[in-house]
């Protein structure tokens, strides 16, 4: 009963009506930044607007769509003041000078684009997940925002918040030893993450479940083993019928290099699946969302690493004493409140970190480049490739 209770404030404040503090006023030693989001997209509401709307230091301010009364009707919906549609409506937003900080959820195949003009013109960017179409996009994208001085932040939400940290604590203080064996799981029914005409499955945008719900599992593993893959011992994908450039899932068998000199490789799985049929033709796969970890002395089973604020939970097994299963909603002495959701804890991050604050973490270029490289070399293995590089050319000014 209780917990059920817990489940539904959290989800109550996160998702649905977050408390809303009053924006610092404009006259302040530090005004609100102001927030354009370029597209009307789905993800938006959940990824930025709630969170923003519980943070005083922005504002929800301006969107652009290639349908101006879409632009107009998510505008009054959501609460912002602008709206630019049309052939120029994302660069007109872009050129807005009152826009701080843009907020890209486009098909993946027009980040790197839609992220050069962003840049250009002098906004910081969030950026969704996976980057780009390829690393070498996410280099050029990361070099110039260093070039002009702007915060670049690929939006892996999960990061910043307190769950999937606790995890890599445990790992990394030592309790249950060195890490051996590393897994982690995305998978969700079919018809979630769209249909068969949606942009996940358009070769020339990005798609692909190893680009769209791989790109988690990947980072978590690179996340929890403190490095970079040594290898893609082997790669198998699902192709989609109708395009099999396109996987509708994957399955990676990945080595890390052991934390101790000497020692076996650590290995890892990472499966993805955004299509996963109902079973027998009718009862509804359940997302499976989850990381298992083996150490010298236990193991840890994480569920839901993806949304922790709905409910998670972190079961440390140490060999031969009692399992203990925790949940962590906020950091100690940190800023946050239990219904701060991934999402939420990222945009305080990414305003601390504009506000020239230390924001609690990060995620860094390097990292971000990297993760963009392993999907690569996975695509490589499973014979799919990888996706198109962007052909777009930035002027030079
Ligand atoms: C990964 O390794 C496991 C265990 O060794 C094996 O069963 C599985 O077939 C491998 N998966 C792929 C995609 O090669
Ligand atoms: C990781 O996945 C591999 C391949 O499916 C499996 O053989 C192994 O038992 C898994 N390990 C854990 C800790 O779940």
């Amino acid at each position: 009963m209780f917990f059920i209770f817990g489940v539904f404030k959290r989800v109550y404040a996160a998702f649905i009506s977050p408390p809303h503090p009053p924006n610092v006023e404009d006259n302040d030693a530090s005004p609100p930044l102001k927030i354009g989001i370029l597209g009307a997209a789905a993800i938006a509401p959940h990824a930025l607007i709630l969170p923003a709307k519980s943070h005083p230091e922005v504002e929800l301010y301006a969107v652009a769509a290639r349908d101006i009364s879409r632009a107009e009707n998510f505008a009054k919906k959501h609460g912002f003041k602008k709206w630019y549609g049309g052939k120029d409506g994302y660069q007109d937003l872009l050129d807005d000078p009152a826009v701080d900080m843009v907020y890209n959820p486009l098909p993946n195949g027009l980040h790197y684009e839609w992220t050069m003009k962003a840049l250009a013109a002098g906004k910081h960017v969030l950026l969704e997940k996976p980057s780009g179409n390829t690393a070498e996009e996410t280099r050029r994208m990361f070099s110039l925002a260093d070039q002009k001085g702007l915060v670049l932040l690929e939006a892996f939400h999960y990061r910043f918040h307190p769950a999937i940290q606790r995890v890599r604590a445990i790992i990394d203080n030592g309790e249950l030893g060195a890490i051996k064996e590393v897994n982690a799981t995305l998978t969700l029914p079919k018809g979630m993450a769209g249909n068969d005409d949606g942009i996940r499955m358009k070769y020339d945008l990005g798609g692909g479940a190893m680009m769209d719900c791989g790109c988690y599992p990947l980072s978590c593993v690179r996340y929890l083993a403190s490095s970079n893959p040594t290898a893609v011992m082997s790669a198998t994908a699902v192709r989609y019928p109708r395009d099999p450039r396109i996987d509708t899932g994957t399955t990676a068998n990945l080595t890390f290099a052991s934390s101790k000199p000497g020692e076996e490789p650590v290995r890892s799985t990472i499966r993805c699946d955004f299509a996963v049929p109902p079973r027998w033709g009718f009862i509804p796969h359940w997302p499976e969302i989850s990381v298992h970890a083996v150490c010298e002395r236990g193991s840890i089973d994480v569920f839901n690493f993806v949304m922790p604020v709905i409910y998670h939970s972190i079961t440390v097994r140490p060999d031969g004493d009692v399992p203990r299963t925790e949940r962590v909603y906020t950091f100690e002495g940190g800023k946050g409140e239990e219904w701060w959701s991934t999402y939420r804890y990222q945009l305080e991050a990414f305003v601390d970190k504009i506000k020239g604050r230390t924001p609690q973490t990060w995620v860094s270029p390097e990292d971000s480049i990297a993760n963009m490289e392993w999907i690569e070399k996975i695509y490589e293995e499973s014979g799919l490739g990888s996706r198109p590089q962007s052909t777009y050319v930035l002027p030079t000014a």
